[in-house]
């Protein structure tokens, strides 16, 4: 048996998804994105979310205000941005314009803006703010779903396991990659779980 060494109590669950949540004052207003790791899905139906972020963050007040917030699924060609947003403050600079990054309508949302290019897109309405000690809970609605057009194949089967999405574990940002499995896996047919599993495979040559 394996020996363990206990550490202080801390925020250790690993890893989680490190994702960009754009967000602005007004629709006219100049957009903003800071990087979010606690992150997380808290209901089916209704779709629905939380993001955890501290009263400073310049982004509370735009989220704050404005209700409204858009989760954007970063892959690797968007990890530097996704930790540049983490450091810099949009009280200071432009960030998007700093990391390149261009805002785009979001569908149901009316100030938030999505970011373009990013594998995935969740337009998020706020329901609930939890004030819990350093971080500040926000329950929120998933109102829209946008994902990029190339992680669908031809009979419209999403692959967002093809899109390289960036996790967060202890520091660190790590690429989500190499299937396992599916949903189910562990008691599926043989023949089922071959043809799964081919459509999931890097080299998909084989898959019709
Ligand atoms: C990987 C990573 C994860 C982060 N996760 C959170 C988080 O969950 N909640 C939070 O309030 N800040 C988090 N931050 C810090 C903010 O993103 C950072 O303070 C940012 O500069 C705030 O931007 P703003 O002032 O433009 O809103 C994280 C930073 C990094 C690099």
């Amino acid at each position: 048996m394996n020996e363990y060494r206990s550490l202080n109590p801390c925020c250790m669950l690993s890893p989680v998804p490190a994702v960009l949540v754009s967000c602005r004052a007004a629709p006219d207003a100049r957009p903003n994105a800071l990087t979010i790791a606690w992150a997380g899905t808290v209901c089916s139906h209704p779709p629905m979310v939380s993001v955890s972020i501290r009263p400073e963050r310049y982004s509370y007040d735009l989220i704050a205000q404005s209700g409204e917030f858009v989760i954007n699924m970063a892959d690797a060609a968007h990890a530097k941005a996704l930790d540049y947003c983490g450091i810099r403050s949009g009280r200071d600079e432009d960030k998007l314009a700093a990391c390149g990054l261009t805002a785009r309508p979001m569908p149901g949302m009316r100030t938030a803006p999505a970011i373009a290019d990013m594998p995935a897109s969740l337009g998020c309405r706020v329901t609930e703010m939890k004030p819990l000690g350093s971080h500040t809970l926000f329950l929120a609605e998933v109102v829209s779903v946008q994902v990029r057009e190339d992680l669908f194949d031809a009979d419209g089967s999403m692959h967002l396991e093809r899109a390289g999405l960036i996790c967060y574990s202890h520091g660190v940002y790590q690429r989500a990659e190499g299937v396992e499995g599916f949903f189910g896996w562990s008691v599926a047919r043989p023949e089922v779980y071959r043809r799964r599993m081919v459509s999931y495979s890097s080299d998909r040559s084989d898959h019709s």
